[in-house]
């Protein structure tokens, strides 16, 4: 029988994805999402439970019925900005609903758990691109809770024998290749989509913040990471706790930096148009260049970016954020 793995978010942008690579993998997966971000016609892979992570009962049942082997737990809040200006907002939903989460596995004897945790719990960098080993000094209360729930699972896995992966990942982009499912947040405020949302004439221009760092075009450097090459390090990551692997925490990510302008000049290429763009000061936070060293996860989980080209993560995100408009100009001239 197929091992049920429990997808906390997977009615959301990545944990949709996973829920895909699972299946295909040959698990079966249960997405578990209170949809407060998600969207119930992403879940496609398995049935979805409605609930929420800190609602033990309803989570505990779930457990209990699908007989779950392992947990990936996509499940969370996740702008910087919102955290800034709604820092409870993070700290009761990301940090309080996973320990209620931690709290329900462990009485339910779940011990497998595959964490999104982000590049953004390292803070400024010092040294770029940035080894796991690099000091972790979030600059936002968004990093602060994913840190703070990586050291419980490190405390959690030597008290009661958690196993776990905290995958952390840079700039998550692109679409689904068969164009399923896609980035569908609202508010938007990933490059990617605003770029994309510009050259579909969805927005006047794309705001550029900051013109003036130390890069070669001013602009700031990003490592930008395809939704299904971080599917495929989940599966990768599920599969060597599984097997007894140890503990540990990997950056996902290309080893290669883009641009803005960059990023911008791409989407012209594969959009075929012109993009309004619009120069705008930093903002506060952010740093020149966020670029991952991935060697690690290379070398425990025999992964490697494969999708992850800007050309491959625009024209995949293009292809579907094309179809999402279409869908929604056909649905409004409906009689
Ligand atoms: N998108 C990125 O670039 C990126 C980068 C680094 C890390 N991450 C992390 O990856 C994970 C997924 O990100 P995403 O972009 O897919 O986000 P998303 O908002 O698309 O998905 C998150 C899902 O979690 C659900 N959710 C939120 N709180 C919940 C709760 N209390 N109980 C049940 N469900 C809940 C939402 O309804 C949503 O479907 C997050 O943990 C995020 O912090 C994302």
């Amino acid at each position: 029988m197929a091992q049920s793995i429990l997808v906390t978010g997977g009615a959301g942008y990545i944990g949709s994805h996973a829920c895909k690579a699972l299946a295909r993998a040959g698990y079966q997966p249960i997405a578990y999402d209170n949809l407060s971000r998600g969207h119930r016609e992403a879940v496609r892979w398995g049935p979805l439970v409605e609930g929420d992570i800190a609602d033990s009962s309803r989570l505990g049942a779930a457990i209990e019925q699908y007989q779950i082997a392992a947990i990936m737990h996509f499940a969370a809040y996740a702008y910087v900005g919102e955290s800034v200006s709604d820092p409870a907002l993070y700290y009761c939903n990301n940090l309080a609903g996973t320990l209620a989460m931690l709290e329900t596995a462990r009485q339910t004897e779940v011990r497998h758990i595959v964490f999104s945790s982000t590049c953004a719990t390292y803070g400024t960098p010092e040294i770029v691109p940035i080894r796991e080993t690099a000091p972790q000094c979030p600059v936002n209360p968004y990093g602060e809770t994913k840190l703070a729930i990586e050291r419980a699972l490190h405390w959690y896995g030597e008290a009661y024998g958690l196993r776990w992966v905290s995958l952390r990942y840079f700039n998550a982009a692109g679409a689904d290749q068969e164009g399923e499912i896609g980035e569908d947040h609202d508010p938007e405020t990933h490059l990617v989509p605003l770029v994309l949302q510009a050259a579909l004439g969805q927005r006047p221009a794309i705001e550029v913040y900051g013109t003036d760092y130390p890069t070669p075009d001013g602009t700031a450097i990003r490592d930008y990471i395809h939704v299904d090459d971080l599917a495929d390090a989940h599966l990768r990551a599920l599969e060597r706790l599984l097997a007894k692997g140890e503990p540990v925490a990997l950056n996902l990510g290309t080893g290669i930096g883009h641009s803005v302008r960059e990023v911008i000049a791409t989407a012209e290429r594969v959009c075929g148009c012109k993009i309004p763009v619009q120069d705008a000061p930093r903002r506060s936070g952010d740093p020149a260049a966020l670029v991952a060293d991935p060697s690690l996860a290379a070398e425990l989980l025999d992964w490697r970016a494969q999708y992850s080209s800007l050309e491959m993560i625009i024209h995949t995100a293009f292809a579907w954020h094309a179809r999402q408009r279409m869908r929604a100009l056909n649905l409004n001239s409906a009689p």
